[in-house]
């Protein structure tokens, strides 16, 4: 089946745009700084190639799943660069996320081997054994403020994955206690465009060094105490033993720092921004909510859910595939080309910065039917093969893909269905939640009211899947 927008694409041209009200001077920064997600939202109207003005500078957004493609799976042309990475990699130091392709390649075959599909059941299992901490924490009744339960378990998740039983309860809660404070201004400083406000002595700054110090500090000393030669079944064991099949190289001790610091910094914000923003959709569609608990009751019933249930877990999983469509953690990527390349047919000098928001595509009615519906089942295999290739990337794509999108689906999926078996999430009466993009867009703080739950207790009768 084609849909409308693959059968315009096959007859037209690739159009281009320019993003509407800009200012002299200015162009387009204020909006993009004040409402950036309603402004990347409405560029797909005006073509497939969007110019948008910063200032002086001119950036490219690619709005069409094509060019899109294009981009994603060309990361030689369309490669990590320009200021802003520069910035990121003075904090996060040359890991995965900020190397360059020709170093890039190197690093993944290095790394990969810790997210092969065997390992994942050993992770699982301390998934299993946070959740249920986190679980036993909760209290009836009283309010919990759901981003930040969900943030501080996706911490300990990732801290103890990488690290396993090795790394001592201090240590745990001292990333615990600094990476907040580091992702804070890891956005102030991505998005300052001179530099300057950083350098200057004030509390946020100064609180802003002393954790970042304490992280490379408590991870250098993790690391160097972690004995080599043998496998823990964790992370970090499969960085210190990865061996370039080409070239035997290994990863010296500043780039396993690197990694390290990277996966702490890909992995808490936006697992735990997708939880939440789950929960948030979930107290706002109870129907959708009541169908999750019937597959919960079914599949498991009267216990809780471990590694070996999630193929069956089919509808819990479409409420997160979902929940990344609509709030799309990494909202907005950037690439910067490395050499002249086309695009649209629009000839690009090198040094350009393209970009692509994943939140445009997931809101953009042209690619999905009432864009705005909280609706898992657009997810069903029948109705998923309607949605044009390359709408749906929450976990990017090419060589560039999200490293952990398995980890963090097998996360995400056993999160909701423990929590299922035994509570659910209450909305709680105040101010509606409005996505903050942050470095990961955000709900903010989530209120929500925990409810025990019997199983079998909040399923008004129906079909328990349409799949
Ligand atoms: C729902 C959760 C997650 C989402 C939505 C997500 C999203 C993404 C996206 C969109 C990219 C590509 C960025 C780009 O092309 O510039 C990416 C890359 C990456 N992610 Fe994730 N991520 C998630 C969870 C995780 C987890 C759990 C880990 C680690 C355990 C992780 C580690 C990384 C790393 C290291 C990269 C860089 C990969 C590379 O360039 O080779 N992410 N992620």
């Amino acid at each position: 089946m084609t849909t409308s927008h693959e059968a315009r694409a096959e007859s037209c041209p690739p159009t281009r745009g320019m993003a509407p009200g800009g200012l002299p001077l200015l162009g387009h920064a204020l909006p993009l700084r004040r409402r950036p997600l309603e402004f990347l939202a409405a560029l797909p109207a005006q073509g497939d190639l969007v110019e948008v003005r910063l200032g002086p500078r001119r950036m490219y957004l690619a709005c069409h799943p094509d060019l899109v493609q294009q981009v994603l799976r060309d990361s030689r042309t369309f490669d990590k660069g320009g200021p802003m990475f520069d910035k990121v990699r003075l904090l996060t130091g040359n890991g995965l996320a900020t190397s360059c392709w020709a170093e890039h390649r190197r690093q993944r075959r290095l790394v990969q081997p810790a997210f092969h599909q065997e390992r994942m059941a050993g992770y699982a299992a301390v998934m299993d054994h946070e959740i249920t901490s986190m679980l036993d924490s909760w209290q009836e009744g009283r309010v919990l403020d759901v981003h930040a339960a969900m943030q501080a378990l996706t911490a300990r998740v990732i801290v103890r994955t990488l690290f396993s039983t090795r790394i001592e309860d201090w240590a745990v809660d001292e990333i615990q206690r600094c990476l907040p404070v580091i992702t804070r201004g890891f956005f102030t400083r991505m998005v300052a465009p001179l530099g300057l406000m950083e350098k200057l002595p004030t509390r946020r700054n100064r609180e802003f060094d002393r954790a970042l110090e304490r992280m490379r500090n408590v991870i250098d000393q993790t690391v160097s105490s972690h004995p080599t030669g043998t496998d823990h079944g964790d992370l970090l064991s499969s960085l210190l033993g990865a061996e370039d099949e080409e070239t035997g190289e290994r990863l010296a001790g500043h780039e396993i720092h690197d990694q390290v610091m990277t996966l702490l910094m890909g992995a808490i914000e936006t697992t735990s921004n997708t939880l939440a923003w789950t929960y948030h959709l979930l107290g706002e569609n109870p129907e959708t909510e009541a169908r999750l608990h019937r597959e919960i009751d079914s599949v498991l019933p009267g216990r809780r859910p471990g590694f070996d249930d999630l193929p069956h877990l089919g509808y819990t999983q479409r409420v997160v595939t979902e929940a990344l469509r609509l709030y799309p953690p990494t909202w907005l990527l950037t690439r910067s080309t490395t050499c002249e390349a086309e695009l649209a047919g629009l000839r690009l000098a090198p040094g350009t910065t393209v970009a692509l928001s994943f939140y445009a595509l997931g809101h953009n009615p042209a690619l999905f039917s009432d864009p705005e519906r909280f609706d898992p089942d657009r997810w069903l295999p029948e109705r998923a093969k309607t949605v044009p290739r390359g709408a749906w990337n929450s976990f990017g794509g090419g060589s560039r893909k999200c490293i952990g999108d398995r980890f963090a689906t097998i996360e995400t999926t056993l999160v909701l269905a423990a929590v299922a078996s035994g509570w659910r999430l209450k909305p709680h009466p105040g101010p509606s939640i409005r996505p903050e993009p942050k470095a990961s867009l955000s709900t903010g703080p989530l209120p929500m009211i925990p409810e025990r739950r019997r199983q079998g207790s909040s399923a008004p009768p129906g079909p328990l899947s349409r799949e």
